[in-house]
């Protein structure tokens, strides 16, 4: 896991950003995992400047995003389709055909959704870069404590907690979702590569829980550390509860050390 302590929520998205556009400089057809919430927003502004600076286009890209609301009205503002339309989708030259979310069309049976995703997800050659946040009680998507660390899209009921923590999104309480599908445990560990970002203090446990605690259900992502390429972006004030902060400092110091001898040769 390479942990990564940056300055402030600017430099988390500035890195996110960087993390995206280096894999899609790579390769033009990228396969990538999206997330959405107040986390990832600066991010996705960062990448539309960031791949119009560099002329790097999105034609043939693919996307799939970490989850949807169960029972919003197509086209709802609050649907998370409407946010990555507003958020990125309508900035770059994705084509809309190939943006894909785990949605629940009229006259689809929910519980069809998860395996016809996750079949799409395997069809499209599985995701390159997953982007993620963390919920303060440590969920990724939508994928609540004691969610099975196997799981694979599936409809979710959400705690009370996150049903709260996202109430400000809706003007009218009455129709906030409290279900929702999202990817499961599993369907993430699947991604080649993960980079995750986390800003202020009210995800510091949850951070802590993901970098140093015990791989368990009870903070999902924690099973990250079984990964074998992930990132972690933090902000001073998320990474505030990690013993080992000073130990990630360091490694971030060697590592400078080590490009700057390489570049010196
Ligand atoms: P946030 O949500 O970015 O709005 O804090 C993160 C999450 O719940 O995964």
């Amino acid at each position: 896991m390479d942990v990564i302590i940056l300055k402030d929520s600017d430099a988390v998205a500035a890195a996110g950003a960087a993390r995206v556009l280096e894999v899609l400089g790579q390769k033009t057809n990228a396969v990538f995992g999206l997330a959405t919430g107040r986390t990832p927003l600066a991010m996705y502004k960062q990448l539309i400047a960031g791949s119009r600076a560099a002329g790097l286009s999105f034609r043939d890209v693919t996307t799939f995003n970490l989850d949807e609301y169960l029972g919003l009205q197509p086209g709802d503002a609050q649907s998370y389709r409407a946010y990555m339309q507003r958020e990125l989708f309508d900035h770059v030259d994705i084509n809309p055909n190939n943006t894909f979310l785990p949605e629940c069309g009229a006259g689809v049976d929910p519980l069809e959704i998860g395996p016809t995703y996750e079949a799409l997800i395997r069809s499209r050659g599985g995701i390159d870069l997953q982007v993620l946040g963390i919920g303060s009680n440590g969920h990724i998507g939508f994928n609540e404590p004691t969610s099975s660390l196997s799981s694979r899209t599936r409809i979710k009921t959400l705690t009370r907690e996150t049903v709260l923590a996202n109430r400000k999104y809706f003007a009218d309480a009455a129709v906030q979702p409290s279900t929702a599908i999202t990817m499961g445990i599993a369907t993430i560990m699947d991604a080649r590569h993960i980079v995750l970002l986390a800003t202020g203090s009210h995800k510091a446990q949850a951070v802590g829980q993901l970098v140093e605690g015990p791989v368990s259900a009870m903070w999902p992502a924690s099973i990250l550390q079984l990964h074998e390429k992930v990132t972690v972006l933090l902000d001073e004030e998320a990474a505030s509860a990690l013993s080992l902060r000073d130990y990630f400092a360091w490694v971030a110091e060697q590592k400078r050390a080590l490009s700057d001898s390489l570049e010196d040769d």
